[in-house]
Formats: structure tokens, sequence, C-alpha cells
């Protein structure tokens, strides 16, 4: 961790495309125990965060610690839209992360998302992707993956899978799974290897995407729910691929 950037900086890393910014404990937490490096890592309440990290992270509380920088409460609120409860605060450089590379490797499924609206859905998604053991979340559409609410939705566990923005899904060989209220209940569990497919939030997956799929499958609902959650979709389809990896 570097000396301390002035408050400007801080502010300015919400909008920088190569930084992440981490709010609350529990994404600073994932986040340093999946790889992050931290440009910044700043807290209002020094005793209060060596208190959470003996509750709740003991295996960070030395980095923790020794990196903190106390800053003003005044500081630590013009970083972020609300002060997290837990009062800290950090920015850590976003991974390179080459979609490419990760549909080629991996043994888990890739979650694709195709323009999602809610950065919420996207943090939520990406937090059960990790969570579940998968290789990656790519989104298409204008939204940045990384934004601050989606890295809020996923507690700081973009760090422990590839996470990126692509135009389009590359070309792969992985069977590509497209999960549709209008498809086929599924047969058995879904493919591990292999793109799991979720559409946008109001008008699901596009006619491209869903032409491209070699299977369109339906989780099932009762008559008279027309479709769940778009995370909810993802947690339930990464869970019929089989339980975690380690
Ligand atoms: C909120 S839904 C979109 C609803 C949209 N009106 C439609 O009919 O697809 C967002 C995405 O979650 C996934 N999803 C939601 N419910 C599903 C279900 N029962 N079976 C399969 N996928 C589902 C689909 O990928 C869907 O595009």
């Amino acid at each position: 961790v570097p000396p301390r950037l002035p408050a400007d900086e801080l502010h300015a890393a919400r909008r920088d495309r190569t930084l992440a910014v981490l709010e609350g404990f529990h994404a600073v937490k994932h986040a340093l125990r999946f790889g992050a490096r931290l440009d910044v890592l700043a807290t209002s309440d020094a005793e209060a965060l060596a208190a959470l990290a003996a509750a709740l992270a003991p295996d960070l509380a030395g980095v923790l610690r020794a990196h903190a920088q106390v800053v003003p409460r005044d500081v630590l609120a013009a970083l972020v839209p609300r002060t997290p409860a837990t009062r800290v605060v950090a920015v850590a450089r976003r991974p390179a992360v080459d979609p490419a590379a990760v549909l080629a490797g991996g043994a888990g499924p890739v979650v694709l998302l195709e323009d999602p609206r809610h950065l919420g859905n996207v943090g939520a998604a990406v937090r059960v992707a990790a969570a579940a053991g998968a290789d990656a979340v790519l989104t298409t559409g204008a939204r940045d993956p990384w934004d601050p609410a989606a890295l809020r939705g996923s507690a700081g566990l973009h760090f422990a899978l590839a996470v990126a923005r692509v135009e389009a899904l590359p070309p792969t060989d992985r069977p590509l799974v497209a999960l549709h209220p209008g498809g086929e209940p599924p047969a058995g569990g879904l493919p591990a290897r292999s793109v799991l497919a979720f559409g946008t939030e109001r008008h699901g997956l596009s006619e491209a995407l869903l032409a491209r799929a070699e299977h369109r499958v339906a989780i099932p609902m009762r008559p008279g729910v027309s479709s769940l959650n778009l995370a909810t979709a993802v947690a339930v389809a990464l869970y019929a691929t089989g339980l975690a990896r380690p």
C-alpha cells in the first residue's frame, strides 16, 4: 500500500475504470483474501477495524493493521455516497482479464449476463458465481460490472474470479446454455464447463443469443409466476452444474 492519496484522487477512483472502490469491511476482506492489490485502505475508526478483523478475519488482521490509514470522517464520506457502517473504504487495482483466455481454460461454468441493467443484480451474480466456483462472469451492454455498486453487491468477490465486460460473447468451444423461461426443463444437471447465458431484466435474452445457444433451459416455476429475478436464476443454474469446486 503506497502512501496516502489526496481525497480528490480517492474520489476520482469511482470513475476510473482501472480501479475498484471497495466499500465496507466485508468487501475489503474478500478482496484481500482473493489477491487484491490495494492502493488505499482508509478508515475513520482504527479501533473498530481492529475489532472487526479480530472477529471476522484474523487471517488479515496483520495486513489491515499495517496498512490502514486513519482519515477524518469527512474524507471518508467524500469517497462514497453513504459511509459504510464499518467505516472502511479501499481502492484496489482491477485485475486484467482476457475473456478469450478465460473461455479457453478453466473447468467451471462461465456466466454471461446479456445487457444487465441493475448493478445490484450484477454484484449478486458475481457473489454466487464466486461461491459456486465459476470461472468468470462476463457482461455485455453499457453497464460497468466493476462499478462500485456492483462491488457492493458482490461484497468484493469480484477478485475471486474473472469479471469483465465484452462487446459480445467471443467464439468458444464451450456449450452455450441459454437460461430462458420459455425453454425446456433440464433433463439432468447442466454441463459444468459451459457458458450459462442470462437475459436482461425486462426483456430476457436476445433472439441472436437464443439462436446461438445449443440448449434452452427453463427453471421450473409454479403456474402464474413469469420469471425469477436475474441473480436468483444465476444461482439456481450455477448450482445445477454441480456444487462448489475448490
Ligand atoms: C427477470 S428475467 C427476464 C424476464 C423476461 N421477461 C423473460 O421472459 O425472459 C432475467 C433473466 O433471468 C433468467 N430467468 C429468470 N427466470 C427464469 C426461469 N424460470 N428459467 C430460466 N431462466 C430464467 C433468464 O435468463 C432471463 O432472461
